[in-house]
């Protein structure tokens, strides 16, 4: 048998490889106690939502030095947002920004709570528990489809996509720690983003190589399956 794969391990790769991204508190930093901005990590993850990395870079520190706080971007025109958006794509995200952004100014600030944002506009499950485990450091799993092939390859989960979901959830539920589980969930993502690639992963790399039940196997790059079309 394989041991559990160990949220500490993946950590302390973290530490030493996350990505700079400007809206990310760079993990030393964050162990050193800077608090991250909701109002950054909000929106950084609306930017995200559907759009790559690469992509969101140059939008994500244009929009942060136009609209600093979430209550310039409440005051901003619609057609000013609306227009350095254009290029970002999916514009009901844009619409949804302005509408959150006017909530919450008008509640004084960004809820502090999972259920608390998901009651705004454009915030689903998955971008609440986003925001709640990266601003607040709350144990939110946070699940996308770079952490769907992680947990398809650590755990071996053979059954295709999408009736694996739920099993892929609980097994990321289950890794989630209490300690650091903001950097836990970005960590997640930068793993899946730079090694657990889609192809060829670099599994000699790897924090997590050890535990990994698909490397083991061998069938690391068959994972996750898809059920044919
Ligand atoms: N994709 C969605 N949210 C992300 C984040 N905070 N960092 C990197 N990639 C992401």
């Amino acid at each position: 048998m394989c041991d559990a794969p160990k949220p500490a391990d993946l950590l302390a790769w973290y530490d030493r490889h996350a990505r700079d991204l400007p809206w990310r508190v760079a993990p030393a930093d964050r162990v050193a106690g800077v608090v991250p901005d909701p109002y950054a990590v909000w929106l950084s993850e609306i930017m995200l939502q559907q759009t790559t990395v690469a992509a969101v870079r140059d939008y994500f520190t244009r929009f942060l030095t136009l609209w600093p706080t979430v209550e310039a971007l409440a005051a901003a025109e619609d057609d000013r947002v609306m227009g350095e958006w254009a290029g970002l794509g999916y514009y009901a995200r844009a619409r949804n920004l302005l509408k959150c952004a006017r909530a919450v100014t008008q509640m004084g600030g960004f809820p502090t709570t999972r259920a608390g944002l998901e009651e705004l506009p454009g915030i689903g499950p998955y971008t609440s528990a986003a925001i709640a485990a990266i601003a607040y450091d709350l144990p939110e799993t946070v699940v996308d489809g770079n952490v769907e092939r992680v947990m398809a390859r650590v755990f071996q989960i053979e059954t295709p996509l999408p009736e694996a979901k739920p099993e892929m959830k609980a097994r990321a539920a289950s890794l989630t720690p209490d300690a650091r589980p903001g950097d836990y969930a970005q960590a997640v993502m930068d793993l899946g983003a730079t090694i657990c690639t889609p192809k060829s992963p670099a599994c000699g790399i790897c924090p997590w190589n050890g535990q990994c039940r698909a490397r083991r196997a061998g069938v690391q790059a068959t994972l996750p399956a898809r059920k044919p079309k």
